[in-house]
């Protein structure tokens, strides 16, 4: 299967190769192109490759163990000063997410999403960690490298969870 939305998988292992600048944009660019209330786009990305930076990471989140074995992880971040819709900047978010995951599966990238928001440890964790302003909120953390595992496309296709018309 080579639809990257049906194919994507979480990718929790890693080969040791770079990933290279112009992959990275090509992950930014993807996460800027989601729909976002309004448009109103509140997201900021900080690309974190200071290996100091990765290794530090699990301390702040309990299931980030693969994240130091990772050339690079992108934590996506929403910004209250940007927010124009109220209560949608997480939504927004979620969306820019998504859009970078399928973009490295499109590549052939190893991603995996971890959440972030609304767990307040993590969010000061990583807030702390990497001087995020009080206004911003990390949101996701993804980390992103070359697989070192494959993993079969998920059929989740559920019949019983269609309502056609009325429930
Ligand atoms: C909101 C959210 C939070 C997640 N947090 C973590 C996490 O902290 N650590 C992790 O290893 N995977 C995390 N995942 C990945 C899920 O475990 C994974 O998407 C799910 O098991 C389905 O597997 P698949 O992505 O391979 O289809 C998260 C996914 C989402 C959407």
């Amino acid at each position: 299967m080579d639809d990257p939305v049906l194919s994507r998988r979480s990718i929790r292992k890693y080969t040791g190769e770079p990933v290279s600048g112009e992959h990275v944009e090509h992950l930014l660019r993807a996460a800027m192109a989601a729909p976002s209330a309004g448009n109103q786009q509140p997201w900021h990305f900080v690309v974190i490759r200071e290996r100091r930076l990765l290794e530090a990471i699990p301390d702040v989140h309990p299931y980030a163990s693969m994240v130091p074995e990772a050339p690079l992880a992108i934590l996506v971040c929403g910004d209250r000063r940007l927010e124009r819709w109220p209560q949608y900047w997480a939504q927004d978010c979620a969306a820019a997410t998504e859009n970078l995951l399928i973009a490295a599966a499109q590549l052939g990238l190893g991603a995996v999403w971890l959440g972030v928001h609304p767990l307040e440890e993590r969010v000061d964790g990583l807030r702390a960690l990497l001087g995020i302003p009080r206004d911003v909120t990390p949101f996701s953390l993804v980390p992103v490298g070359w697989p070192a595992e494959q993993k079969s496309p998920s059929d989740r296709y559920d019949e019983l969870r269609v309502h056609r018309d009325c429930w």
